[in-house]
């Protein structure tokens, strides 16, 4: 949610800023915007409401030029997205230039005081009022070098209520820059000679993959050579950098016409990163257990939120069956107003692949606060989530870039039924040979999605079918339900079609009535041990007349008898099928969305990383 990127050392920085937030550009995209202090020693402001591209067309290859400067690429919280409320902000001497992520939750009362003392505002953002803060603090401290510049941000931040990322530059320090984050992303790239801040790591990719955390509450002061941690009271901070293992080359779209494309293709390949290390002949060993005190635990609550909740119902549903403990999956923005009882016998596990989503965040605090363990699932490493909690795992399924999520799904599904299996096997609920005939069939995972990528072509006709149409409904049972809550959800964001994802038992209970001729229902009929059930449920559907595609397993051949159209899903054991019968899923989503016209890859109104409440 908003995308910063920041530049200082010795290269012309614009085109830096603007490939970063090209990288960036999945976090929001309602305006974007660059600040760069330009030869004749002024901050050159450039921002378009709009995508990056109306940015670049503005520019018309004429950005300002300098070796200092930032870009923003926004999200809207206050302020419609127009050019003017687009970062970066200024004081009301363009002295200053500011980008925000997040929110300042006291905005108007510190809007009110500044204009009292003579502040002019000129945008409705509250991402202003730390420009002008940031000025009234300054003023009179100039004498105090790279200092005065550090020590401002750090007044001015005990000030604020709320939660930023932010990138401060000042026209009268040519070599600083200045950051500063709490509850929002922000991280620095260290490079040779040039140092840069980014929101998430694929912007620094090109540059470095040497990485410095900056904690909540820090700020960095960043020169070409140096980069120096401070808390808002002035203490130098020292940390260790860390190394990204991500390539460059993961962070584009390899021949893909869209990321979300690439992304759903290259699900064979994550799932076997995601493997790796866990799971072999022998067994299975998720190794971040052995951080936690599982014989303590008596309940689990998995919380999160969109796709990875979805995942989160996969994970109670195992939890209980193979481990026998009571699990229950709740969406995370629910839970943290919730008054929710937690004691130092629950488990909270956060599955967030952003690692940075505000309410999954939220619910972390909430229960290590009164005292439960805490197990974080990301795809990010270095993470607003991986810090405070008791241990972390990480997905290894390097970047996700289109908005909509897929294999971050598959590898949340896959590492919440492994970390499932070897708690098994720890506390002796599924014995040692049944853990191992499972391993096998993990092993074969990325090989049986890769089969499930042989339905592209299918679904491509299928999308043709279904894209002009008002609504689809989704459904199934067990696994397959939040299958269909998954399949449902792709539709939604990615081709705008209504689509809802149900309990195939819950249909007849409402949204039956919504049925004709014109509604498709997508029917999640892999093989299960209750799929009779489920049969019986097209059955209820097919009277009223809707169309049914249903999602069976290679071989069921009787199925032809009760949908119009069948896609078939190679063999696999039944908790297997969310990371299964979601492939095709995702592809009709896909193809839907090339049908209607959509952006697939950042479709309107949502933004990646969700990082206000
Ligand atoms: C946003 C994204 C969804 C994602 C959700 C949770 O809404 O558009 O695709 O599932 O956030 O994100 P997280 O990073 O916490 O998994």
């Amino acid at each position: 949610m908003c995308g910063i990127v920041g530049y200082v050392g010795a290269r012309d920085a614009s085109p830096i800023l603007l490939d970063g937030l090209r990288r960036l550009e999945y976090r929001g995209y309602d305006s974007a915007g660059i600040a760069i202090l330009a030869a004749n020693g002024k901050i050159e402001i450039r921002k378009r409401e709009g995508k990056l591209n109306s940015l670049i067309g503005a520019l018309n290859g004429d950005a300002p030029k300098g070796m200092l400067g930032l870009g923003h690429t926004r999200w809207a919280t206050h302020g419609a997205p127009n050019d003017t409320n687009a970062h970066p902000h200024s004081d009301c001497s363009g002295r200053l230039a500011v980008v925000h992520n997040g929110i300042v939750e006291n905005y108007a009362e510190l809007r009110a005081e500044l204009r009292a003392c003579g502040h002019t505002f000129t945008t409705e953002t509250d991402t202003e009022v730390l420009a002008h803060l940031i000025e009234q603090e300054i003023k009179g401290n100039e004498g105090n070098g790279a200092l005065a510049l550090v020590a401002a941000v750090q007044r001015t931040l005990k000030r604020v209520r709320g939660t930023y990322g932010i990138g401060v530059m000042d026209m009268t320090d040519p070599e600083l820059l200045v950051a500063a984050r709490h509850f929002s992303p922000l991280i620095i790239g260290l490079g040779a000679g040039e140092n840069f801040i980014a929101s998430d790591i694929p912007a620094l990719l090109p540059h470095t993959k040497h990485v410095l955390l900056i904690e909540d509450g820090e700020v960095a002061a960043l020169t070409r050579d140096d980069v120096h941690l401070y808390t808002l009271d002035g203490d130098s901070v020292e940390r260790d950098p860390l190394v990204v293992d991500w390539d460059v080359q993961s962070a584009e779209k390899g021949g893909y016409p869209h990321f979300f494309l690439k992304e759903i293709n290259e699900q064979p390949a994550a799932l076997a990163n995601a493997l790796r290390g866990r799971v072999d002949e022998q067994g299975v060993h998720v190794a971040e257990l052995d951080a936690l005190d599982l014989d303590r635990i008596q309940r689990v609550v998995l919380l999160a939120c969109g796709s990875s909740y979805h995942a989160g119902l996969v994970g109670k549903r195992v939890l209980e069956e193979w481990v026998r403990v009571p699990a229950e999956a709740l969406i995370a923005s629910e839970y943290r107003y919730a008054n929710p009882v937690i004691d130092d016998h629950t488990l909270a596990i956060l599955i967030t692949q952003s690692g940075e989503t505000a309410d999954t965040i939220a619910s972390l605090r909430l229960c290590r606060s009164a005292g439960a363990q805490t197990l974080a699932l990301t795809n990010t490493i270095g993470s607003s989530i991986t810090r405070g909690a008791t241990a972390t795992v990480n997905l290894q399924v390097g970047p996700e870039i289109g908005v909509v999520a897929s294999k971050t799904f598959s590898a949340q599904v896959l590492l919440l039924e492994l970390i499932a299996l070897d708690w098994a096997q720890r506390r002796g609920t599924l014995d040692t040979a049944r853990v191992k005939v499972s391993a096998q069939q993990f092993a074969r995972l990325p090989d049986i999605v890769h089969t499930a990528l042989g339905t592209d072509h299918q679904m491509q006709q299928l999308a043709k079918k279904i894209s002009s149409r008002k609504s689809c409904f989704f459904f199934g049972r067990g696994f397959g339900y939040p299958t269909a809550l998954e399949g449902a959800l792709k539709l939604k964001e990615v081709s705008y079609l209504h689509a809802e994802g149900y309990p195939a038992g819950e249909l007849k209970h409402g949204p039956i009535a919504m049925l004709d001729p014109e509604i498709p229902v997508i029917a999640i009929a892999a093989h299960s041990v209750i799929l009779e059930k489920v049969v019986s449920n097209i059955q209820e559907v097919r009277a009223r007349q809707a169309p049914v595609i249903a999602l069976a397993t290679e071989g069921d051949d009787g199925i032809a008898a009760h949908a119009g159209d069948v896609v078939y899903l190679p063999h696999a054991p039944e908790e297997l099928t969310p990371m299964v019968a979601t492939v095709p899923l995702q592809l009709l989503a896909y193809y839907v969305a090339i049908e209607r016209g959509c952006d697939v890859d950042q479709p309107r109104n949502l933004a990646k990383s969700v990082t206000v409440e």
